[in-house]
Parts: C-alpha cells; sequence; structure tokens
C-alpha cells in the first residue's frame, strides 16, 4: 500500500526542515524523512554561522564580490546576487522563530569574519550556530500539524513515470514517489508524492578524514543521479584547513572564525607562513589556506601545524568558542596558552544536484536544497558561511516553485508498485561491507586529496569501478540494510568525483592537480547525468 503526502521532504538539516516549514504553511502535507533520529545532520556540527549583510558599513555588492572572488570564476552571478539580496529576511524569520543570535554589549549582532570576507559578516550563535538553529527549526516543525517527522526511514531509489514505463518522453518524466526502508521493521515502504525534496546534506564521508558527521554518505546525490538527473562539479570538494589533530583519525572542527578573531597558523617550527601564499594570510580564501598547509605539511613530513591563539584573552576565548575551548580542555590543551595542532579534513561539497533559483531540478517535481545541490552560489570554492544562508533562502523560494507546480499539476492516482526484494536473504559475508568502506575513503584521500594528478585520478578510478562492481552485486543478492545503501551512494559519489576531476583540465577553485597547474580561458561546468531507465 502506497503512503501518500502533497510532498516527501528527505533530510532534516536547516535545509530540510525550512523547507517543510514554507510547504507546510502552504496548506500542503509533508513527510520529512530521516535516515536517522532529527537531530542527525550537518547543520548541527556549524560552527562558524551565517553570512548576511546586516551592518550598515556592509552592503550586498561586497557580500557577492567576495563570494564571486572564491567561487573562481565559477559562480552563477545572479544566483549569488538573489540569494545575498534575500538574506536578511530569512534572518529575521530565524529571529521570529526564537533563535538568539550573539549580541555585543550594545545589543547589535556580534559579527564575525572568516576566511574570504572582506567585512565581519557572519551571524553566529557563540560557535554553536548550527546546533541553535536546528533546535529553533524542529521546535517549529514538532508545533505543525501538517508535518509527520519520520525518523530512521532510509530513502533508496525515486520513482518516476520514465522508470514505471508511464512516459516516453524525457519532457514528460516526472517524480511520482520513492522506495524508503523502514531501519526498524526491515520493510521497505512506497511513498507516493509529486513532490520530493532531497535536502539530504554532504558527502565528505567518502574521505578518510573529515569533519562531517557519519550521516554525510551523499545520498541525495546518489539517488537524483540515478533517476537521470543531472549533477555538476562534483570535483569541487572543500577541505577545512583547520580540524583538531588527533591520532585516532577523528577530526574535530577548529572554526574559521578562531582566525577571524586573530589566530594564525605556525609550522612546527613556530614560523608563521601564511604570507607567502596570500595577500589576505591567514584569512585567504579557504582553498588557498589548505593548499598551504598541505604543502608545509609535505615539505616538512609534519602529521601537523599549530593554530596559534594564545594573544587572546582566557576569557574571551570561554566566551566566544565555549565548544572549542571544552573540547580541546578535554585533550588537555588549553588554547590561551598553547598551540592548537591541526591538519585539513574534507568539509563541504560545492558541486552537486543542479538546480535553479527556485531549487528546481531537471526532473519536474524533484526539488534540492543545501548541500545536495548546485545552484552556482559556490562555484569552485564556496565563500565560508554561505552555506546556511543559501539554505534558508532556497527553502523560501522552493517552496513557493512547489505550490506552483502543484497548482498546475495533476497529482498521479495511479499505486506505485511494491518493492520486489526476489528472494533475497540476509548477508553473511559483512566483511565485504566493512573493508570496502575503508578502502574507498582511503583511496579517495590519498589519490583524490587537495592536490591532484591525472595519473592518481586514474588509479583512483580503477579502484572504484572494482568497488563498485562489488557492491552492485552484493546489492542484487542481500536484504537491504542501511550500511549497504550508504556505502553504494558513497561509491556512486566517489565515481561522480573523479569523473568530473578527471574532464577538467585545469586548476580552479579547489581542484588542482600537477598536470594542469593553471586555470583555462575557458569557463567550464563538469555536468553528469545518470541513466533514468
Ligand atoms: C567554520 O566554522 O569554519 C565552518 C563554517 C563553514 O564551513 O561555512
Amino acid at each position: 500500500m502506497n503512503r501518500d503526502f502533497d510532498a516527501i521532504v528527505v533530510g532534516s538539516g536547516i535545509a530540510g526542515l525550512s523547507f517543510a516549514l514554507k510547504i507546510a504553511e502552504k496548506g500542503l502535507t509533508v513527510a520529512i524523512l530521516t535516515k536517522k533520529t532529527r537531530v542527525d545532520s550537518n547543520t548541527n556540527y556549524a560552527q562558524g554561522g551565517i553570512a548576511c549583510v546586516t551592518s550598515n558599513t556592509d552592503d550586498f555588492e561586497s557580500h557577492l564580490q567576495d563570494t564571486l572572488e572564491a567561487g573562481d570564476g565559477l559562480c552563477r552571478e545572479e544566483v549569488v546576487r538573489e540569494i545575498v539580496r534575500d538574506g536578511p529576511a530569512r534572518i529575521n524569520e530565524l529571529i521570529e522563530q526564537g533563535l538568539k543570535f550573539s549580541q555585543d554589549e550594545s545589543g547589535k549582532f556580534d559579527l564575525g569574519r572568516e576566511g574570504g570576507h572582506s567585512q565581519r559578516r557572519i551571524l553566529h550563535v557563540k560557535d554553536m550556530t548550527g546546533k541553535a538553529i536546528e533546535d529553533a527549526l524542529i521546535r517549529a516543525v514538532e508545533k505543525s500539524p501538517r508535518i509527520q517527522m519520520l525518523e530512521h526511514f532510509f530513502v533508496i531509489d525515486l520513482l518516476t513515470s520514465r522508470k514505471l514505463g508511464k512516459c516516453k518522453e524525457e519532457l514528460e518524466n516526472k517524480v511520482l514517489g520513492l522506495y524508503a526502508l523502514d531501519v526498524h521493521s526491515r520493510k521497505v515502504e512506497t511513498f507516493r508524492a509529486p513532490v520530493v525534496v532531497l535536502s539530504t546534506g554532504g558527502a565528505s564521508q567518502v574521505y578518510l578524514y573529515t569533519t562531517n558527521p557519519d550521516i554525510a554518505t551523499g545520498d541525495g546525490v546518489a539517488i537524483a543521479y540515478r533517476a537521470g538527473v543531472a549533477v555538476e562539479n562534483m570535483e569541487f570538494i572543500q577541505f577545512h584547513p583547520t580540524t583538531l589533530y588527533s591520532t585516532t583519525g577523528e577530526r574535530f572542527l577548529i572554526s574559521e572564525a578562531v582566525r577571524g578573531e586573530g589566530a594564525v597558523l605556525r609550522n612546527l617550527k613556530g614560523d608563521t607562513f601564511m604570507k607567502k601564499y596570500h595577500p589576505q594570510a591567514d584569512l585567504a580564501p579557504r582553498d588557498v589556506v589548505a593548499r598551504a598547509i598541505d604543502a608545509e605539511m609535505k615539505k616538512s613530513g609534519a602529521p601537523h601545524l599549530w593554530l596559534d591563539i594564545t594573544g587572546k584573552e582566557e576569557s574571551f576565548l570561554k566566551n566566544r568558542f565555549p565548544a572549542i575551548y571544552t573540547r580541546c580542555k578535554q585533550l588537555g590543551i588549553n588554547i590561551a596558552k598553547e598551540y592548537i595542532p591541526v591538519v585539513p579534513a574534507a568539509h563541504y561539497a560545492c558541486g552537486g544536484v543542479i538546480t535553479n533559483i527556485k531549487a528546481e531540478t531537471s526532473l519536474k517535481g524533484l526539488y534540492a536544497c543545501g548541500e545536495v545541490s548546485s545552484t552556482g552560489l559556490h562555484g569552485a570554492n564556496r565563500l565560508a558561511s554561505n552555506s546556511l544562508l543559501e539554505a534558508v533562502v532556497m527553502a523560501h523560494r522552493g517552496a513557493k516553485a512547489v505550490q506552483d507546480y502543484l497548482s498546475t499539476t495533476e497529482a498521479d492516482k495511479v499505486e506505485l508498485p511494491s518493492w520486489i526484494d526476489g528472494g533475497v536473504h540476509d548477508s553473511d559475508e559483512q566483511v565485504v561491507l566493512s573493508h570496502n568502506w575503508d578502502e574507498l575513503r582511503r583511496t579517495m584521500w590519498d589519490y583524490v586529496g587537495i592536490v591532484r594528478t591525472t595519473k592518481r585520478l586514474e588509479r583512483a578510478r580503477t579502484r572504484i569501478l572494482n568497488l563498485s562492481r562489488e557492491i552492485q552485486d552484493y546489492y542484487w543478492n542481500f536484504t537491504v540494510e542501511p550500511r549497504l545503501l550508504e556505502l553504494r551512494n558513497l561509491i556512486q559519489v566517489a565515481e561522480l568525483i573523479v569523473e568530473c576531476a578527471l574532464m577538467r583540465k585545469e586548476s580552479r577553485g579547489l581542484h588542482y592537480t600537477l598536470d594542469y597547474p593553471n586555470r583555462s580561458e575557458e569557463k567550464m561546468d563538469t555536468q553528469s547525468r545518470g541513466s533514468s531507465d
């Protein structure tokens, strides 16, 4: 039996929750499907904040120029302009929802500064902005009678009219619903809805070292691609320059806002080095800083570098960065007195499912919002703290587009087919999953990292192809389970990252290859589209 909604939102971070709230405000019924619990999202880990023009010494043009500069020639300027301009209205809504941004003694926003921004313009809630936004939005969702939050539902694939043989022309193809695994009952359910919104967040778990939580497995990009939807610019993976180094491999984010408050990077001899790499030194755009750290570490063989914020008072640091201060203290580092050991780690996917400024994808009825999408805001390198801004602005615009779409589209009343498992059984070879997870993530880290070469990318492609064959085989022979579904998606995303990286015969933004060290005159997006059959 089908479960019916006007719209299904996949994911419960800032993008998904905002989108669901906006759709529900228009009188539509919404299910939010989340593969873990409602609070498991990347948003919860966002420390820095949300970039927005709010001060009278700042202006839209300056935010636009900083974004274009960071994006290294690949931003879609009209998209940047609209998102930046819509920001203040969406910030006011967050405040109405109960969010309290940090303020200075005079009651004005305490605006933070981050790499690539020419001004202080980051609204924040100390160093826990993402969590504060997530909490406020969840409270609002829980009050909405039209939204059902379905936790532990893992979306496997979309159902489209083409897949079901209901249309011949590509133009008629549209989304009809989806299959989702109820993780607790282990049954796959069929959901029917004329609108599906992908807001599944990022994909940085594809790398061995990442700032992202376990859920960031690129599900939305993989699901869309398998449905024949266009994706782009997947090679632009942003590596955050400063995460806390630990020998266990766990990577805790040390916000760029710490450098915004005066922290400087030092090599293991204690010397600063960023001036050699960029006139903005420690506050250069993120791609430049991450590459500089990589180069310094490779040159000296050091396992990490230092971040020095000892110039600030302990009382200031405790108040401005309580989460970072406490985490470091737990590891025996008093950041007011000692340097912090830092290394880069995979942080953000700048490419993704292509959307227009209304969050519409290339498939009718399918929308994408947040890190999963590629609106054209980030180009080849995202400007710090622009992502939360993009999520709230695009959710607002997307919900309006959903309303328009539904007012002109007849909902398909045909019963969608139930999932057929083909008599598969539980796997007796779980080791295949754990081995392939490790192999994939190490391959990506070693061969598709901050500095690339064609040879390394080709090596990665060969290995990923083998993993892909093995996991496809596993998928068709064994009962579906979350770990398998995540790995299937990660492998799909890894393939796309490598293919896009091989397509780009230049170095630009976050994609740096020793074989083509310069930027080409030609401006290209690396687009790819899965087969919809
Ligand atoms: C940070 O706090 O450095 C991360 C902010 C972001 O990725 O935009």
